[in-house]
């Protein structure tokens, strides 16, 4: 969980500008190469860049009294109509892939109907990636569901599987020719978790909020339980695991069975947990509680899609802080590049299918820190391959700064910067340096 202007589709302007012609210092490729045919590419996701989910289930909880939400996504980068602006910035910084998501909201908004033209749209945006010889990579849920949906207790409800499954069959049926990787469900691993990893400071204050926001929006409808997709507070944690376990097997089976060559996995939210000493089982907590029961469900899928930000050290009583100096992302925490390459091995070790790196980045105003994480990341990532880990791409977080949930606009992750009153988007030096080492398929 965790707003503007005229919308014309005048597009010339629009931060349609190649990345940043001079290469900043280390953009240069290295002499590592990857294997042919490696995906470099950049993530986004529907109900963070598209703007006016109004059917959304994070339009209704952002605005629920007390909510927690730090702002309201509004028009976010308005890319619901300037989706051809953000392919022409993949296709300009030298990438050869595009990861963005489907908003269920929009193709079922009302239970069980669905809107063809919302499908056609997807299609062009699908058409428009290899119009411009980039692969789509498609999530086909990123957080976001229907209210109606949220309002009948989101993936608390029984029916839940059978609703998601459901969706997944329509959207595959119109789309599922043109896509080159699908994803059913975005992190579903952290639901009813996030206490566990969130510092108790944060999680003290957020998740009664959480509670409380969820509570005053299902009292106005009238219902017992009004659950968003990137809730905090969870009724039941193990329920939803359960359900939502479900709902990944049979959204597979849905997506597969339109179209049975298509491959099909799930994103994985995944620090890279570290032991300190020789008392490991801090560590392996963790492991067994957020990972474990998806990485083996990963096993009966054709990739595992892993995202990561970050590395937490545990020792016998708990976490450890890690040590000084380095750079720091937005929030102060350690940037450690080598926690990419250490869950991409943990993943496959228990997974034992290809690995797609889904989602990385850092939240930080600063693109320094973005331009010396991404080959440093890639070198380790690199040499996991070397190792035998078969890794088919890499999707960096975000292509543009956008709507990060809870934390409203101010974090930045983008590759481009977005002016949120014009929606023109400026790429930043970072782009440059991913662009420089994608055109080389080498770090
Ligand atoms: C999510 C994105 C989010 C990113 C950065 C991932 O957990 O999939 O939606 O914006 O992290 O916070």
């Amino acid at each position: 969980m965790l707003n503007r202007r005229q919308i014309g589709l005048g597009l010339a302007g629009l931060g349609v500008a190649a990345a940043a012609r001079a290469l900043p210092a280390g953009a240069a490729a290295g002499t590592r190469k990857f294997p042919e045919g490696f995906l470099w590419g950049a993530s986004t996701a529907a109900y963070q860049v598209e703007g006016n989910n109004i059917n959304s289930d994070i339009w209704t909880a952002e605005r629920a009294p007390g909510s927690p939400y730090a702002d309201v996504a509004g028009d976010a980068a308005n890319s619901f109509m300037l989706w051809p602006v953000d392919l022409d910035l993949v296709k300009n910084t030298g990438l050869s892939a595009y990861r963005f998501s489907l908003e269920w909201a929009r193709i079922e908004p009302r239970q069980g109907e669905f809107s063809i033209a919302m499908l056609d749209h997807y299609k062009r945006i699908i058409e428009g990636c290899h119009t411009r010889g980039l692969k789509p990579v498609v999530t086909f849920n990123h957080f976001s569901n229907p209210l109606w949906f949220a309002l009948a207790g989101g993936w608390h409800n029984p029916e839940a599987p059978d609703l998601f499954a459901r969706f997944c069959a329509k959207a595959a049926a119109h789309l599922g020719d043109g896509i080159a990787y699908a994803a059913t469900l975005n992190e579903p691993n952290h639901a009813g978790h996030l206490p566990a990893i969130l510092p108790p400071s944060v999680s003290s204050w957020l998740l009664p909020a959480d509670k409380a926001a969820c509570e005053a929006v299902a009292k106005r409808f009238g219902v017992p339980l009004f659950l968003a997709g990137n809730n905090v507070w969870y009724p039941d944690p193990v329920v939803v695991q359960a359900h939502l376990l479900k709902g990944h097997a049979q959204g597979r089976q849905a997506i597969k069975a339109e179209r049975s060559s298509l491959p099909v996995g799930v994103t994985l939210a995944m620090i890279d947990d570290q032991a300190v000493g020789s008392d490991t089982r801090m560590r392996d907590n963790m492991r067994e509680k957020l990972y474990v029961p998806w990485l083996r469900a990963a096993q009966q899928d054709d990739f595992v899609g892993v995202q990561n930000y970050e590395r937490a050290l545990w020792d016998a009583k708990g976490r450890v802080a890690p040590p000084p100096g380095g750079d720091r992302n937005m929030g102060g925490a350690e940037v450690y590049p080598a926690s990419l390459a250490g869950v991409v091995r943990y993943a496959h070790s228990i997974a034992k299918v290809p690995v797609i790196v889904t989602e990385h980045g850092v939240n930080s105003p600063d693109d320094g820190v973005r331009q010396r994480l991404i080959p440093a990341a890639l070198t380790e990532l690199h040499k996991a391959m070397a190792d035998g880990v078969p890794v088919k791409g890499y999707f960096h977080w975000s292509l543009i700064d956008n709507f990060e949930w809870g934390f409203g606009y101010k974090p930045q992750y983008g590759l481009h910067s977005l002016d949120r009153q014009t929606f023109a988007r400026t790429p930043k030096p970072s782009a440059a340096v991913l662009g420089a080492i994608a055109r080389a398929n080498a770090c």
